[in-house]
């Protein structure tokens, strides 16, 4: 098990269970999507689970430009994926190719009270989402929101297996603006709501990583 660094000395380990991966935007990034919602983009919010305002299909440029940006984030995370999955034996074939399939890409356009329900992201293998504006005055929100006992206003949440000692079957994330984050697509999550009027903007991806 070469994971285990020296196996001489204690440690601890989690074999189990989905990996998850973040990646900060720059700045830049944050700002070419952004202004990529410019553009006169198709609406398929009808076809989604979000109960939000709208969904906007990324067009050509811009899927090209998402998959440019993160392709090399996404490899480091199937290489850390392997290698955790085989306890340290396995890494990618490096006489192999990485190959990205975007499968559907699109914004997110949530605004006070709106919300998106528990969904699995279906005909893909990996999805991501990545936060590129919050409403003004979220903050004050969040304050008063940290002060009850389990604060959760326009969090994102990832639920995964059952609860027990010593595992961990959720995960709960308070978006920030360039945060971007992947997990398996079969990995259920859903977004509350919150009250600051305005808008927060979030793109998903959905993926096909394979190695040809
Ligand atoms: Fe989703």
């Amino acid at each position: 098990m070469s994971i285990l660094k020296n196996e001489n000395k204690p440690s601890f380990f989690a074999p189990f269970g989905p990996t998850m991966g973040y990646f900060k935007m720059p700045p830049e990034m944050v700002e070419y999507l952004n202004k990529s919602m410019d553009k006169n983009l198709d609406d398929f919010s009808d076809y989604l689970v979000g109960k939000v305002s709208q969904e906007l299909h990324f067009d050509k440029d811009t899927r090209k430009y998402a998959a440019d940006e993160l392709t090399q984030f996404i490899i480091d995370y199937h290489q850390y994926t392997k290698n955790r999955n085989s306890m340290g034996e396995a890494n990618l074939d490096k006489n192999k190719r990485p190959y990205l399939d975007i499968i559907a890409a699109w914004f997110v356009r949530q605004f006070e009270h709106e919300y998106n329900p528990m969904h699995v992201h279906e005909n893909c293998t990996l999805s991501c989402v990545g936060y590129l504006k919050l409403p003004e005055g979220i903050n004050e929100e969040w304050e008063k929101d940290y002060k009850d006992h389990y604060p959760s206003n326009g969090h994102i949440h990832f639920v995964y297996g059952t609860s027990g000692q010593y595992t961990c079957s959720n995960f709960l994330i308070k978006p920030q603006v360039g945060d971007f984050y992947i997990f398996p697509s079969y990995l259920f999550h859903g977004v509350y709501p919150f009250y600051t009027k305005g808008e927060r903007r979030s793109f998903s991806m959905n993926m096909i990583f394979s190695m040809v």
